[in-house]
C-alpha cells in the first residue's frame, strides 16, 4: 500500500515537473539558418517556457511566390482544440503552406531525455502496483 501510494506520488511529482519545466527551442530560420536543422546535443537556442502547461511549437511555412521556407521553433500555450498530444496540422492557402506542429516533450525533435526519465517512472509504477 506504502509503495504504491509512493509510486503515485512519483508519477504526479515527474508529470508536474516535466510539465513546469519543459524547454523548446526559441528561434526562425528567417535569423539563423541553424534552426531549419537543429543537431541533437545543441542546447543554444533552447529557452525555459517557465509556465505549466507549456509545450513546442514548430511552423513551417513554405511560401507559394517565393518558394522561401521559413521554420520557427518557440513555445506554444495554447493546444490545437481536440487534440492533447504530439500533433501536426497543415494549413494552406493561395499564399502560403504551413505546418504547424505541438509537441511535448522537449524542443519538438531535441532531447528526449525527460521522456526518457518519465518512461522509466512508468514502468517502475506499472510494476509496483501490479
Ligand atoms: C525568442 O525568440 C524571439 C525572436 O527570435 C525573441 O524576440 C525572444 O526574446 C526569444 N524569447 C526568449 C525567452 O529568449
Ligand atoms: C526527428 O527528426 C528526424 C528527421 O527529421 C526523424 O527521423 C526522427 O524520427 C525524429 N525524432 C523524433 C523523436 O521525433
Amino acid at each position: 500500500m506504502l509503495w504504491k501510494l509512493l509510486a503515485a506520488f512519483l508519477v504526479v511529482v515527474t508529470v508536474i515537473h516535466t510539465a513546469d519545466c519543459i524547454k523548446c527551442h526559441n528561434c526562425t530560420s528567417h535569423t539563423s539558418t541553424k534552426c531549419a536543422k537543429i543537431d541533437s546535443g545543441d542546447t543554444s537556442t533552447l529557452i525555459e517556457c517557465g509556465k505549466p502547461g507549456a509545450f513546442c511549437r514548430k511552423t513551417v511555412q513554405t511560401l507559394v511566390d517565393s518558394g522561401e521556407t521559413r521554420i520557427t521553433r518557440h513555445c506554444g500555450f495554447i493546444k490545437f482544440e481536440k487534440y492533447d498530444g504530439d500533433y501536426c496540422m497543415t494549413s494552406n492557402t493561395n499564399f502560403k503552406k504551413e505546418l504547424s506542429c505541438q509537441c511535448f516533450t522537449e524542443a519538438c525533435n531535441g532531447s528526449n531525455g525527460v521522456k526518457a526519465i518519465s518512461a522509466l517512472v512508468l514502468i517502475i509504477f506499472a510494476v509496483v502496483i501490479r
